[in-house]
């Protein structure tokens, strides 16, 4: 007698899934995974039910012009959107340090196996922390990573989204973090003390409660992230995060003012005579990366105005020149 053989699940929605595959219709698509979905759920797999149900709205939500609605989205909001392209030339020159170079791989291929994670069942660490002083490249890194996973990027500034209303603050924020979770992207969080900060260093009056609920509810926006959003939260100022918001990110990165390797390889791209190098490194060496970029543009600026070869004195000339303005920028 022929045993019956147990047959792999799902066969019929399967050919119907790619027969709308090749066919682009995403709409029929999310209908076959909710259908599938409704089965887990009968099952009593919730979390893989939800799992799909959510990848078939998204489905659904990306099957208009999925770029164009978010650009209009994240316009009305008032957050910053960049696409792949535009994050590549953001980054072109971009140069991580030693250790960042490791973290960024690693990122990119817990993407890349996120598959892999989702079986396992193990949260995918996408939030990762970035700390370090003014233009150390954050914010490159950022454009950096999501070139290469080739997601869009929308740039939220945590300050912008602080207003006086009553509950004002955590609304922005939750439109901002509704923003990202439609679709897989990289939501970076500048300026991330401006909300995150620690609840016991907060004194005052009605102010300290509402900025309580505001941390309380970036927790909770934290805690509902989609896991295909890379979050990147940018901050200057490591001591102020409310360590319960530390708890939530799972990969920390660093970052500092270059060193000489680091800076030879920044100038070895960027100033044409590389027999300068070695004559102007003194001078760089204790810099960001952004100052060394504005002393080099300024000085570049002077050579063609003046019709001369880059020199040590021009670098020179250019420093202190960018000393004054800072220093105008100051009084
Ligand atoms: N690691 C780097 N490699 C190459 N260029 C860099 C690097 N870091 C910074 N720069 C240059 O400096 C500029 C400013 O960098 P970025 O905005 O990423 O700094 P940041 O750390 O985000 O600063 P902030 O804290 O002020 O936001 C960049 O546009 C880039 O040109
Ligand atoms: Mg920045």
């Amino acid at each position: 007698m022929a045993t019956k053989v147990e047959e792999p699940k799902f066969f019929y929605e399967l050919i119907r899934i790619l027969d709308n595959a090749y066919t682009g219709d995403k709409v029929s698509i999310s209908r076959e995974v909710e259908s599938i979905a409704l089965k887990f759920e009968k099952k009593g797999l919730h979390e893989r039910a939800g799992k799909l149900r959510s990848k078939a709205e998204r489905l659904k939500s990306r099957s208009g012009q999925g770029f164009t609605q978010l650009q209009q989205s994240t316009e009305k909001l008032g957050f910053e959107l960049f696409d792949p392209a535009e994050s590549l030339n953001k980054a072109r020159n971009f140069i991580p340090t030693s250790v960042n170079k490791i973290k960024i791989a690693e990122l990119v291929s817990v993407v890349k196996k996120r598959e892999v994670f989702w079986e396992a069942e193990i949260p995918i660490p996408n939030k990762t922390l970035m700390f370090g002083p003014p233009g150390t490249g954050k914010t490159v890194s950022a454009h950096y990573i999501a070139n290469i996973l080739d997601l869009p990027l929308i740039l939220v500034r945590l300050d912008t989204l602080i207003s006086s209303s009553l509950g004002g603050t955590a609304g922005n924020l939750r439109k901002a973090f509704d923003a990202a979770n439609k679709q897989p992207c990289v939501l970076f969080l500048d300026e991330f003390d401006a909300i995150a900060t620690n609840r016991s260093q907060l004194r005052g009056d009605g102010a300290e409660s509402e900025m309580k609920r505001v941390v309380n509810s970036l927790l909770q926006n934290l805690d509902a992230l989609d896991d295909e959003v890379m979050l990147f939260a940018a901050t200057n100022l490591d001591s102020e995060i409310d360590p319960a918001v530390w708890r939530r990110f799972h990969n920390r990165m660093d970052f500092q003012l270059p060193n000489e390797e680091e800076m030879i390889l920044y100038l070895d791209r960027n100033l044409e005579d590389n027999l300068l190098i070695n004559d102007v490194l003194d001078l760089l060496m204790g810099r960001s990366f952004s100052d060394t970029e504005m002393i080099l543009n300024k000085a570049k600026t002077k050579c063609i105005l003046r019709s001369i070869e880059m020199n040590r004195e021009i670098i020179l000339e250019s420093i202190n020149e960018n000393l004054m303005q800072k220093m105008e920028v100051c009084y």
